[in-house]
């Protein structure tokens, strides 16, 4: 629910749905339909007036705000529709900010230097973020959304800024970032016909998610559980 009194908005109504550990699922729904709030919901970004959200097992909703962004810091990645890089900084430095958030370790330089050679950027590594390409600039933002080894990786939109060859591309480093690590991704697209073949289709409708791609068989109930 978002707003106060006669301004109250229900961007999302009933939403009953659970995601398995490993599986690639997408959140498919026209625009305004509430797949943002959703994903924003299980991102931990916004909460939920009624409701349980349970990831890994927790029930999320119960937690304190320093407890949810310790679990947000280090159960969850997110890849946005803009890459959001930080022009100051390099790509390799990019990539390590999430890292930074819970305190560097030794092995963060490897990992984020590995992901990145995992996502094609060997060769822009020490390159300031403006001097590379959209489609580079979104392989970092995937590179930083793994940095933290998430349970979860949430993406909205994360192939609406780009030309159709450059997501192609893009989708098809999702998907075998998520088998190689065997990670969890939720994906709200527009895109649907870049995806091909996913585990799961979520399609939200006038604020209810059904599962499939077909006509909603209304679900019911009201909670989500993400298991990761
Ligand atoms: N902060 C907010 N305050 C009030 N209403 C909001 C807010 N954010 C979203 N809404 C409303 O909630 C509903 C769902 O919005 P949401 O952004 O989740 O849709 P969406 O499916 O992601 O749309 P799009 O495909 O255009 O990104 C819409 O009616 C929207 O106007
Ligand atoms: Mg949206």
């Amino acid at each position: 629910m978002y707003g106060e009194g006669d301004n109250q908005v229900k961007a999302l109504d009933e939403v009953s749905l659970s995601v398995n550990q490993g599986e690639f699922v997408l959140i498919v729904g026209s625009s305004g339909s509430g797949k943002s709030t959703l994903l924003n919901m299980i991102g931990l970004l916004d909460r939920p007036t009624n409701g349980t959200i349970k990831i890994d097992g927790v029930n999320t909703t119960t937690l304190n705000d320093d407890k949810i962004s310790a679990f947000r810091n280090t159960k969850l990645g997110f890849i946005f529709q803009f890459s959001n890089l930080l022009t100051d900084l390099t790509v390799l430095e990019n990539v390590l900010l999430p890292r930074q958030i819970g305190g560097t370790t030794k092995t963060a330089n490897k990992d984020a230097t590995d992901l990145l050679k995992a996502v094609g950027l060997e060769s822009q590594i020490n390159k300031r973020a403006n001097k590379i390409s959209g489609g580079q600039a979104q392989r970092a933002a995937i590179a930083r959304g793994l940095v933290n080894k998430p349970s979860i990786v949430l993406a909205d939109e994360p192939t609406g800024n780009l030309d159709s060859v450059t997501s192609e591309t893009i989708v098809q480093l999702m998907k075998s970032m998520a088998k190689r690590l065997g990670q969890t991704f939720v994906i709200v697209t527009h895109d649907r016909q870049h995806f091909g073949e996913v585990d799961k289709v979520i399609t939200i409708k006038d604020g209810k998610a059904f599962e499939g791609e077909d006509d909603p068989s209304t679900a019911s109930g009201k909670e989500m559980e993400v298991v990761a």
